[in-house]
Protein backbone atom coordinates (compact mmCIF):
# COMPACT_ATOMS: atom_id res chain seq x y z
CA UNK A 1 0.00 0.00 0.00
CA UNK A 2 1.43 3.72 -0.68
CA UNK A 3 1.80 5.67 2.18
CA UNK A 4 1.72 9.31 2.96
CA UNK A 5 4.00 11.58 6.27
CA UNK A 6 2.26 14.81 7.11
CA UNK A 7 3.78 16.80 9.72
CA UNK A 8 0.92 17.24 12.55
CA UNK A 9 2.39 20.26 13.91
CA UNK A 10 3.97 23.64 13.26
CA UNK A 11 7.13 21.46 10.69
CA UNK A 12 10.13 19.70 11.90
CA UNK A 13 8.85 16.92 13.60
CA UNK A 14 11.53 14.36 12.45
CA UNK A 15 9.47 13.92 8.82
CA UNK A 16 12.91 13.41 6.97
CA UNK A 17 14.31 11.06 9.48
CA UNK A 18 11.16 8.98 9.22
CA UNK A 19 10.82 8.98 5.31
CA UNK A 20 14.22 8.09 5.51
CA UNK A 21 13.51 5.21 7.32
CA UNK A 22 9.90 4.47 5.42
CA UNK A 23 11.52 4.95 2.03
CA UNK A 24 13.74 1.39 2.14
CA UNK A 25 10.28 -0.32 1.84
CA UNK A 26 8.97 1.82 -1.04
CA UNK A 27 9.95 2.83 -5.15
CA UNK A 28 9.11 6.08 -5.25
CA UNK A 29 9.10 9.13 -2.81
CA UNK A 30 7.53 12.14 -4.38
CA UNK A 31 7.56 15.72 -2.53
CA UNK A 32 4.16 17.45 -2.81
CA UNK A 33 4.38 20.79 -1.74
CA UNK A 34 6.68 23.96 -0.38
CA UNK A 35 9.89 24.94 -1.73
CA UNK A 36 13.28 25.09 -0.05
CA UNK A 37 11.51 26.77 3.12
CA UNK A 38 11.88 23.05 4.18
CA UNK A 39 14.87 21.45 6.16
CA UNK A 40 14.89 18.14 6.71
CA UNK A 41 17.64 17.04 8.75
CA UNK A 42 18.89 12.97 8.38
CA UNK A 43 22.06 11.56 10.25
CA UNK A 44 23.00 8.29 8.87
CA UNK A 45 26.09 6.83 10.59
CA UNK A 46 28.54 9.87 11.28
CA UNK A 47 27.22 11.74 8.24
CA UNK A 48 24.57 14.77 8.63
CA UNK A 49 22.29 15.68 5.60
CA UNK A 50 20.02 18.74 5.30
CA UNK A 51 17.33 18.54 2.72
CA UNK A 52 15.54 21.20 1.50
CA UNK A 53 13.78 20.07 -1.89
CA UNK A 54 14.85 16.76 -2.72
CA UNK A 55 13.32 13.85 -0.67
CA UNK A 56 15.67 12.43 1.88
CA UNK A 57 15.16 9.08 0.51
CA UNK A 58 17.82 9.77 -2.19
CA UNK A 59 20.25 8.96 0.09
CA UNK A 60 19.21 4.85 -1.27
CA UNK A 61 20.37 4.92 -4.45
CA UNK A 62 18.16 2.25 -6.06
CA UNK A 63 14.96 4.73 -5.26
CA UNK A 64 13.46 7.20 -6.72
CA UNK A 65 12.54 10.41 -5.74
CA UNK A 66 10.28 13.00 -7.48
CA UNK A 67 9.72 16.56 -7.22
CA UNK A 68 5.76 17.15 -7.60
CA UNK A 69 4.04 20.24 -9.64
CA UNK A 70 2.89 21.60 -6.04
CA UNK A 71 6.16 22.23 -5.25
CA UNK A 72 8.10 25.69 -5.87
CA UNK A 73 11.59 25.41 -6.94
CA UNK A 74 14.37 27.72 -6.46
CA UNK A 75 16.46 26.17 -9.44
CA UNK A 76 20.09 27.78 -7.78
CA UNK A 77 19.03 25.76 -4.81
CA UNK A 78 18.20 22.70 -6.33
CA UNK A 79 21.03 22.65 -8.44
CA UNK A 80 23.37 23.70 -5.17
CA UNK A 81 21.51 20.64 -3.36
CA UNK A 82 22.26 17.98 -6.02
CA UNK A 83 25.81 18.94 -6.30
CA UNK A 84 26.26 18.73 -2.91
CA UNK A 85 24.81 15.46 -2.77
CA UNK A 86 27.14 14.16 -6.10
CA UNK A 87 30.19 15.24 -4.14
CA UNK A 88 29.37 13.42 -1.36
CA UNK A 89 29.78 9.96 -3.68
CA UNK A 90 25.73 9.67 -4.75
CA UNK A 91 25.11 9.26 -8.37
CA UNK A 92 21.85 11.67 -8.70
CA UNK A 93 21.03 10.76 -12.23
CA UNK A 94 17.62 11.39 -13.89
CA UNK A 95 17.07 7.59 -13.16
CA UNK A 96 17.49 8.34 -9.06
CA UNK A 97 15.62 12.53 -9.60
CA UNK A 98 12.43 13.53 -11.83
CA UNK A 99 11.27 16.74 -11.41
CA UNK A 100 7.78 18.06 -12.84
CA UNK A 101 7.45 19.96 -15.49
CA UNK A 102 4.50 21.89 -13.86
CA UNK A 103 6.04 22.66 -10.65
CA UNK A 104 6.54 26.32 -10.07
CA UNK A 105 9.95 28.40 -10.82
CA UNK A 106 10.97 30.62 -7.37
CA UNK A 107 12.53 34.09 -9.18
CA UNK A 108 15.01 36.57 -7.95
CA UNK A 109 12.17 38.94 -7.50
CA UNK A 110 10.17 36.65 -5.45
CA UNK A 111 12.86 36.07 -2.84
CA UNK A 112 13.41 39.70 -2.59
CA UNK A 113 9.48 40.94 -2.25
CA UNK A 114 9.48 38.10 0.28
CA UNK A 115 11.76 39.81 2.43
CA UNK A 116 10.23 43.47 1.68
CA UNK A 117 6.56 41.98 2.22
CA UNK A 118 7.47 41.56 5.64
CA UNK A 119 9.56 44.63 6.10
CA UNK A 120 6.27 46.30 5.58
CA UNK A 121 3.88 44.36 7.95
CA UNK A 122 3.33 45.33 11.67
CA UNK A 123 2.42 41.42 12.28
CA UNK A 124 5.23 39.62 10.67
CA UNK A 125 5.25 35.61 9.78
CA UNK A 126 8.37 35.63 10.01
CA UNK A 127 9.20 33.44 7.20
CA UNK A 128 11.79 32.16 5.76
CA UNK A 129 12.60 34.73 3.17
CA UNK A 130 12.97 32.24 0.19
CA UNK A 131 10.71 33.70 -1.87
CA UNK A 132 8.07 30.94 -1.45
CA UNK A 133 4.75 32.92 -0.59
CA UNK A 134 5.17 35.67 -3.49
CA UNK A 135 6.37 32.28 -5.94
CA UNK A 136 2.45 30.98 -4.51
CA UNK A 137 1.16 33.98 -5.33
CA UNK A 138 2.17 34.30 -8.83
CA UNK A 139 0.98 30.71 -9.59
CA UNK A 140 -2.75 31.42 -8.88
CA UNK A 141 -2.50 35.05 -10.20
CA UNK A 142 -1.60 33.30 -13.30
CA UNK A 143 1.86 35.05 -13.30
CA UNK A 144 4.00 32.02 -12.88
CA UNK A 145 7.04 30.80 -15.05
CA UNK A 146 7.25 26.56 -14.35
CA UNK A 147 9.68 24.42 -14.83
CA UNK A 148 9.16 23.64 -18.49
CA UNK A 149 9.10 27.49 -19.17
CA UNK A 150 12.80 27.05 -18.74
CA UNK A 151 13.02 25.25 -21.65
CA UNK A 152 11.74 27.18 -24.03
CA UNK A 153 13.65 30.42 -24.76
CA UNK A 154 10.34 31.88 -26.73
CA UNK A 155 8.18 31.40 -23.64
CA UNK A 156 10.06 32.22 -21.06
CA UNK A 157 10.93 35.67 -22.90
CA UNK A 158 7.21 36.30 -23.24
CA UNK A 159 6.54 35.33 -19.32
CA UNK A 160 9.25 37.17 -18.08
CA UNK A 161 8.69 40.45 -19.92
CA UNK A 162 5.44 40.62 -18.59
CA UNK A 163 6.21 39.68 -15.17
CA UNK A 164 9.38 42.28 -14.74
CA UNK A 165 6.38 45.14 -16.58
CA UNK A 166 4.84 44.44 -13.19
CA UNK A 167 7.21 43.60 -10.77
CA UNK A 168 10.09 46.34 -11.85
CA UNK A 169 6.89 49.56 -11.67
CA UNK A 170 6.04 48.32 -7.65
CA UNK A 171 9.75 47.31 -6.91
CA UNK A 172 11.00 51.50 -8.01
CA UNK A 173 7.93 53.48 -7.55
CA UNK A 174 6.48 51.34 -4.38
CA UNK A 175 9.56 50.03 -2.68
CA UNK A 176 12.20 52.98 -4.37
CA UNK A 177 14.23 50.11 -5.37
CA UNK A 178 16.01 49.39 -8.82
CA UNK A 179 14.36 47.88 -11.46
CA UNK A 180 15.24 44.20 -12.21
CA UNK A 181 17.42 43.91 -15.68
CA UNK A 182 15.70 41.02 -17.64
CA UNK A 183 18.93 40.48 -20.26
CA UNK A 184 20.79 38.70 -17.01
CA UNK A 185 17.96 36.70 -15.60
CA UNK A 186 16.62 35.14 -18.74
CA UNK A 187 20.41 34.32 -19.12
CA UNK A 188 20.56 32.64 -16.24
CA UNK A 189 17.42 31.06 -16.24
CA UNK A 190 17.76 29.37 -20.00
CA UNK A 191 21.37 27.81 -18.44
CA UNK A 192 19.58 26.23 -14.67
CA UNK A 193 16.89 24.86 -17.68
CA UNK A 194 20.01 23.28 -19.53
CA UNK A 195 21.01 21.59 -16.77
CA UNK A 196 17.42 20.43 -14.90
CA UNK A 197 16.34 19.26 -18.47
CA UNK A 198 17.41 15.45 -17.97
CA UNK A 199 15.26 15.39 -14.78
CA UNK A 200 12.27 17.23 -16.21
CA UNK A 201 9.15 15.01 -17.13
CA UNK A 202 5.70 14.80 -16.51
CA UNK A 203 5.73 13.51 -13.10
CA UNK A 204 1.97 13.03 -13.26
CA UNK A 205 1.77 10.55 -15.62
CA UNK A 206 5.39 8.85 -14.17
CA UNK A 207 3.49 7.94 -10.91
CA UNK A 208 0.15 6.89 -12.26
CA UNK A 209 2.09 4.67 -14.62
CA UNK A 210 4.32 3.30 -11.55
CA UNK A 211 0.98 2.76 -9.63
CA UNK A 212 -0.32 0.84 -12.41
CA UNK A 213 2.77 -1.22 -11.78
CA UNK A 214 2.28 -1.92 -8.26
CA UNK A 215 5.07 -0.04 -7.56
CA UNK A 216 4.68 1.76 -3.86
CA UNK A 217 4.93 5.78 -3.51
CA UNK A 218 5.70 7.13 -0.41
CA UNK A 219 4.29 10.91 -0.13
CA UNK A 220 6.57 13.47 1.78
CA UNK A 221 4.78 16.29 3.32
CA UNK A 222 6.81 19.49 3.81
CA UNK A 223 5.89 22.05 6.80
CA UNK A 224 2.77 20.88 8.95
CA UNK A 225 -0.68 21.04 9.42
CA UNK A 226 -0.89 23.77 11.43
CA UNK A 227 1.63 26.22 8.74
CA UNK A 228 -1.76 25.10 6.03
CA UNK A 229 -2.61 27.90 3.88
CA UNK A 230 -6.15 26.60 4.64
CA UNK A 231 -6.10 25.02 8.39
CA UNK A 232 -3.55 26.96 9.69
CA UNK A 233 -2.56 29.41 12.38
CA UNK A 234 -3.89 31.53 9.34
CA UNK A 235 -1.75 34.33 8.16
CA UNK A 236 0.88 32.63 10.51
CA UNK A 237 1.12 29.97 7.99
CA UNK A 238 3.10 28.83 4.55
CA UNK A 239 1.18 29.10 0.93
CA UNK A 240 0.55 25.50 0.80
CA UNK A 241 -1.47 22.83 1.75
CA UNK A 242 0.70 21.24 3.50
CA UNK A 243 -1.79 18.93 4.45
CA UNK A 244 -3.19 15.56 2.46
CA UNK A 245 -5.58 17.41 0.53
CA UNK A 246 -2.24 18.94 -1.30
CA UNK A 247 -1.47 15.50 -1.89
CA UNK A 248 -3.49 14.93 -5.79
CA UNK A 249 -2.79 18.45 -6.27
CA UNK A 250 0.58 18.61 -5.84
CA UNK A 251 1.18 15.47 -7.40
CA UNK A 252 -1.75 14.36 -9.92
CA UNK A 253 -2.30 11.26 -8.31
CA UNK A 254 -5.71 10.56 -7.36
CA UNK A 255 -6.99 10.02 -4.09
CA UNK A 256 -6.97 6.29 -3.49
CA UNK A 257 -3.74 6.52 -5.06
CA UNK A 258 -2.79 7.54 -1.58
CA UNK A 259 -3.36 4.57 0.83
CA UNK A 260 -2.46 4.93 4.54
CA UNK A 261 -1.36 8.18 6.27
CA UNK A 262 0.96 8.51 8.86
CA UNK A 263 1.06 11.60 11.13
CA UNK A 264 4.58 12.81 12.49
CA UNK A 265 4.38 14.80 15.95
CA UNK A 266 7.48 15.88 18.36
CA UNK A 267 6.57 14.33 22.11
CA UNK A 268 6.42 18.05 22.74
CA UNK A 269 5.92 21.25 20.08
CA UNK A 270 7.86 23.53 18.67
CA UNK A 271 7.09 26.31 16.32
CA UNK A 272 9.47 28.85 14.37
CA UNK A 273 9.06 32.29 13.05
CA UNK A 274 5.92 33.78 14.20
CA UNK A 275 1.89 33.38 15.63
CA UNK A 276 0.23 31.55 18.34
CA UNK A 277 1.64 28.86 20.19
CA UNK A 278 -0.69 27.89 23.17
CA UNK A 279 1.52 25.55 24.98
CA UNK A 280 4.64 27.46 24.51
CA UNK A 281 7.06 26.98 28.05
CA UNK A 282 8.10 29.59 29.74
CA UNK A 283 11.59 31.26 29.04
CA UNK A 284 13.90 28.99 31.44
CA UNK A 285 12.18 25.65 30.27
CA UNK A 286 12.15 26.78 26.78
CA UNK A 287 15.94 27.49 27.08
CA UNK A 288 16.18 23.86 28.71
CA UNK A 289 14.39 21.62 25.77
CA UNK A 290 15.60 23.73 23.27
CA UNK A 291 19.45 22.88 24.00
CA UNK A 292 18.43 19.54 25.10
CA UNK A 293 16.61 18.84 21.05
CA UNK A 294 18.77 20.85 19.32
CA UNK A 295 15.84 23.39 18.39
CA UNK A 296 17.54 25.32 15.80
CA UNK A 297 15.89 26.19 11.98
CA UNK A 298 17.24 24.03 9.52
CA UNK A 299 17.31 26.27 7.16
CA UNK A 300 17.25 29.53 8.77
CA UNK A 301 19.15 28.72 11.76
CA UNK A 302 16.08 30.39 14.06
CA UNK A 303 15.60 29.26 17.99
CA UNK A 304 12.91 27.38 17.69
CA UNK A 305 10.14 28.41 19.99
CA UNK A 306 9.51 25.36 22.38
CA UNK A 307 6.14 23.51 24.64
CA UNK A 308 4.37 21.12 25.64
CA UNK A 309 2.31 18.36 23.49
CA UNK A 310 -0.61 19.98 22.53
CA UNK A 311 -3.34 17.20 21.89
CA UNK A 312 -6.13 19.60 21.04
CA UNK A 313 -3.90 20.72 17.81
CA UNK A 314 -2.81 17.15 16.69
CA UNK A 315 -6.62 15.32 17.13
CA UNK A 316 -7.46 18.17 14.61
CA UNK A 317 -4.26 17.11 12.11
CA UNK A 318 -5.31 13.58 13.30
CA UNK A 319 -8.83 14.38 11.74
CA UNK A 320 -8.25 16.22 8.84
CA UNK A 321 -5.21 14.35 7.48
CA UNK A 322 -7.25 11.35 8.15
CA UNK A 323 -4.13 9.68 9.98
CA UNK A 324 -4.59 5.97 10.62
CA UNK A 325 -0.95 5.86 12.33
CA UNK A 326 1.06 8.07 14.41
CA UNK A 327 5.17 8.57 14.74
CA UNK A 328 6.13 10.35 17.97
CA UNK A 329 9.40 11.33 17.69
CA UNK A 330 12.63 12.76 20.08
CA UNK A 331 10.90 11.10 22.80
CA UNK A 332 14.36 10.95 23.95
CA UNK A 333 14.27 14.74 24.78
CA UNK A 334 12.28 14.39 27.80
CA UNK A 335 14.29 11.79 29.21
CA UNK A 336 15.38 13.57 32.08
CA UNK A 337 12.29 15.43 33.01
CA UNK A 338 10.67 15.19 36.45
CA UNK A 339 7.13 15.71 34.79
CA UNK A 340 5.75 16.35 31.47
CA UNK A 341 2.40 18.15 30.62
CA UNK A 342 -0.62 17.63 28.03
CA UNK A 343 -2.72 20.20 27.31
CA UNK A 344 -6.08 18.53 26.76
CA UNK A 345 -8.14 21.96 26.14
CA UNK A 346 -8.06 25.53 25.90
CA UNK A 347 -9.81 28.02 28.18
CA UNK A 348 -10.71 31.42 27.76
CA UNK A 349 -13.29 34.13 28.67
CA UNK A 350 -15.08 31.50 30.99
CA UNK A 351 -15.05 29.03 27.98
CA UNK A 352 -13.53 25.41 27.52
CA UNK A 353 -12.31 24.86 24.07
CA UNK A 354 -11.91 20.88 22.99
CA UNK A 355 -11.95 21.54 19.56
CA UNK A 356 -9.14 23.62 17.98
CA UNK A 357 -10.42 27.38 17.61
CA UNK A 358 -9.51 29.24 14.48
CA UNK A 359 -10.08 32.49 16.33
CA UNK A 360 -6.62 34.17 16.66
CA UNK A 361 -7.87 36.08 19.43
CA UNK A 362 -8.60 32.74 21.25
CA UNK A 363 -5.48 30.72 20.17
CA UNK A 364 -3.69 33.85 21.39
CA UNK A 365 -4.74 34.32 24.59
CA UNK A 366 -6.21 31.39 26.07
CA UNK A 367 -4.85 28.88 28.89
CA UNK A 368 -4.48 25.72 28.20
CA UNK A 369 -5.65 22.71 30.29
CA UNK A 370 -2.83 20.30 31.06
CA UNK A 371 -2.90 17.00 32.77
CA UNK A 372 0.44 16.22 34.51
CA UNK A 373 2.32 12.80 33.97
CA UNK A 374 5.63 11.42 35.91
CA UNK A 375 8.45 11.69 33.71
CA UNK A 376 10.69 8.33 33.44
CA UNK A 377 14.11 10.05 34.22
CA UNK A 378 16.00 7.68 32.61
CA UNK A 379 17.92 7.47 28.69
CA UNK A 380 15.50 5.74 26.23
CA UNK A 381 18.01 6.59 23.48
CA UNK A 382 19.32 2.68 23.25
CA UNK A 383 15.68 0.89 23.22
CA UNK A 384 14.24 -0.42 20.17
CA UNK A 385 11.56 -2.82 21.25
CA UNK A 386 8.41 -1.42 22.60
CA UNK A 387 8.26 -3.04 26.08
CA UNK A 388 11.57 -2.29 26.81
CA UNK A 389 10.39 1.69 27.29
CA UNK A 390 10.38 2.66 30.80
CA UNK A 391 6.19 2.05 32.30
CA UNK A 392 6.10 6.15 32.50
CA UNK A 393 7.09 6.52 29.07
CA UNK A 394 4.81 3.80 27.52
CA UNK A 395 1.95 5.86 30.37
CA UNK A 396 2.60 9.07 28.13
CA UNK A 397 2.29 7.20 24.78
CA UNK A 398 -1.04 5.20 25.46
CA UNK A 399 -2.21 8.28 27.35
CA UNK A 400 -1.54 10.19 23.87
CA UNK A 401 -2.91 7.18 21.53
CA UNK A 402 -6.03 8.13 24.35
CA UNK A 403 -6.44 11.61 23.58
CA UNK A 404 -5.98 11.31 20.03
CA UNK A 405 -7.55 7.75 19.29
CA UNK A 406 -4.98 6.98 17.13
CA UNK A 407 -2.30 3.91 17.30
CA UNK A 408 1.33 4.79 17.96
CA UNK A 409 3.66 2.56 15.43
CA UNK A 410 6.89 4.50 15.42
CA UNK A 411 8.53 5.89 18.39
CA UNK A 412 11.57 7.77 17.50
CA UNK A 413 14.21 8.16 20.52
CA UNK A 414 17.27 9.36 18.99
CA UNK A 415 18.53 11.11 15.92
CA UNK A 416 20.27 8.12 14.54
CA UNK A 417 18.67 5.88 11.59
CA UNK A 418 18.73 3.40 13.66
CA UNK A 419 17.14 5.08 16.92
CA UNK A 420 13.64 3.61 16.53
CA UNK A 421 11.22 1.53 17.82
CA UNK A 422 8.69 0.14 15.21
CA UNK A 423 5.62 -1.40 17.27
CA UNK A 424 4.13 -4.23 15.35
P1 LIG B 1 11.55 17.84 9.56
O1 LIG B 1 11.55 19.21 9.00
O2 LIG B 1 10.21 17.39 10.00
O3 LIG B 1 12.25 16.83 8.69
O4 LIG B 1 12.43 17.92 10.91
P2 LIG B 1 13.86 18.61 11.04
O5 LIG B 1 14.87 17.73 10.42
O6 LIG B 1 13.82 20.03 10.63
O7 LIG B 1 14.01 18.64 12.62
C1 LIG B 1 14.07 17.49 13.39
C2 LIG B 1 15.44 17.45 14.11
O8 LIG B 1 15.41 16.49 15.13
C3 LIG B 1 16.59 17.05 13.21
O9 LIG B 1 17.74 17.74 13.63
C4 LIG B 1 16.74 15.56 13.45
O10 LIG B 1 18.08 15.11 13.25
C5 LIG B 1 16.37 15.46 14.89
N1 LIG B 1 15.70 14.22 15.29
C6 LIG B 1 14.81 13.47 14.57
N2 LIG B 1 14.32 12.47 15.34
C7 LIG B 1 14.92 12.60 16.55
C8 LIG B 1 14.81 11.89 17.78
O11 LIG B 1 14.04 10.95 17.93
N3 LIG B 1 15.57 12.33 18.83
C9 LIG B 1 16.41 13.39 18.72
N4 LIG B 1 17.10 13.75 19.81
N5 LIG B 1 16.54 14.09 17.57
C10 LIG B 1 15.80 13.70 16.51
P1 LIG C 1 9.89 21.66 7.45
O1 LIG C 1 9.52 20.95 6.15
C1 LIG C 1 9.08 24.83 10.29
C2 LIG C 1 7.42 28.58 8.69
C3 LIG C 1 8.29 29.81 8.74
C4 LIG C 1 7.21 30.86 8.94
C5 LIG C 1 6.08 30.34 8.06
C6 LIG C 1 6.01 30.96 6.68
O2 LIG C 1 11.35 21.66 7.73
O3 LIG C 1 9.03 21.16 8.56
P2 LIG C 1 7.47 30.66 4.48
O4 LIG C 1 8.93 30.92 4.23
O5 LIG C 1 7.04 29.27 4.22
O6 LIG C 1 6.59 31.67 3.81
O7 LIG C 1 7.28 30.94 6.06
O8 LIG C 1 6.29 28.95 7.93
N1 LIG C 1 8.04 27.41 8.01
C7 LIG C 1 8.49 26.32 8.65
N2 LIG C 1 8.60 26.05 9.97
N3 LIG C 1 9.44 23.91 9.40
C8 LIG C 1 9.32 24.14 8.07
O9 LIG C 1 9.52 23.19 7.14
C9 LIG C 1 8.87 25.42 7.64
N4 LIG C 1 8.65 25.98 6.43
C10 LIG C 1 8.12 27.18 6.68
O10 LIG C 1 9.20 29.77 9.83
O11 LIG C 1 6.76 30.84 10.25
MG1 LIG D 1 12.55 21.01 9.25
Amino acid sequence: MNLAVVGAQWGDEGKGKLIDILSEAVDITVRYQGGNNAGHTVIVGDKEYIFHLIPSAILRPSKICVIGNGVVIDPKALLEEVDELKKRGLPMGHQQLKISANAHVVMPYHKVMDQLRESKRSNKIGTTGRGIGPCYSDKVGRMGIRIIDLLNPQVLKAKLSDNLNEKNDIFVKVYGLRDYDFGSIYKEYLAYGRRLRPYICDTALFLNDAIKRKKKILFEGAQGTFLDIDFGTYPYVTSSNSTMGGVCAGTGVPPMGIGKVVAAVKAYTTRVGEGPFPTEFEPKMDDLIRSKGHEFGATTGRPRRCGWFDSVLVRYAVTINGASELAIMKLDVLDDLKEIKIATAYKYKGKTYKDYPHDLEVLAKAQPVYEAHPGWQKSTRGIRRYAKLPQNARRYLERLEGLLNVRIKYISVGSKRDEIIVRS
